[in-house]
């Protein structure tokens, strides 16, 4: 990890980073000398489950995945969190130990704050406090989600859904393979491995390996290493929607 003092020409880019839209140029000058940037390697931790918090992160670019690990080793994947997302705030806001590891998957640039800046901001910036309940909240709901589908969604059911809404997100991010095989529209392309797979949908990788089997019988995908080719996006979905039923 490496990590800088911000210099008050970073205000600029800070002006530019959602969560902290309508901060006034007193609050970006005060943020400017207080934050600190890091930046994280593939891989690195930022942090460890149940290490003490003192700071909250902004992710200006990058992506971490936050994961609850087992005694027995065993990973789930919790959420991914990307650029203007912020992490590390719950032990700011209960100060109890770290609730999840926070692991980068890609480099990572992100903008520490303290925990007496962050409460700091968060009397001083109304704005700021309500969009970062409002992302407390849907993450609350995903969580929420999370517990519906593991409770009534068998293993092939789960992965369906979740293939389903990581290719709707890639449809919005524009991630679709001209000239691929096609069934409802252009092959969608999901950079991801079946343990991660797994992790996300707390279940085992052979479990995933044997879903992922069936559905390529179907055809509604391609296995590849590391990633998968979605070629009938409205036969997963049918999958789920039968489940839902
Ligand atoms: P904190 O507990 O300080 O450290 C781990 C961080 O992971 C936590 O703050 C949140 O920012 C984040 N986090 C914990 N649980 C979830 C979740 N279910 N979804 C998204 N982010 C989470």
């Amino acid at each position: 990890m490496s990590s800088s003092r911000s210099g008050a020409m970073f205000v600029e880019q800070l002006r530019h980073v959602p969560l902290l839209r309508g901060l006034t140029d007193v609050q970006l000058a005060d943020l400017a000398r207080t934050a600190r940037t890091h930046r994280f390697e593939p891989d690195q931790i930022v942090f460890l489950q149940g290490d003490p918090g003192d700071t909250v992160h902004i992710i200006l670019r990058g992506q971490v995945k936050v994961v609850t690990t087992s005694r027995a080793g065993h990973e789930a994947i919790l959420a991914f969190l990307a650029d203007g997302e912020s992490f590390g705030e719950m032990s700011l806001l209960d100060d109890l130990p770290r609730s999840a590891t926070i692991q980068a998957t890609t480099m990572t640039t992100t903008l520490s704050l303290r925990k007496v800046d962050f409460h700091k901001l968060l009397r001083e910036a109304p704005d700021l406090s309500l969009r970062l309940l409002r992302a407390l909240a849907r993450r609350l709901r995903e969580t929420g989600m999370l517990v519906q589908d593991a409770a009534f969604l068998d293993v092939g059911e789960r992965l369906a859904k979740k293939l389903v809404s990581m290719a709707t997100e890639a449809i919005e991010l524009g991630v679709t393979v001209p000239g691929s095989t096609r069934v409802s529209g252009p092959a969608i392309e999901l950079r991801v491995t079946q343990q991660d797979l797994a992790s996300m949908i707390g279940a085992t990788r052979e479990s995933v390996n044997k879903s992922l089997a069936s559905f390529r019988t179907r055809g509604y995908l391609a296995v590849g290493r590391h990633r998968l080719s979605i070629l009938d996006l409205d036969g997963l979905r049918s999958v789920v929607d039968r489940a839902l039923d």
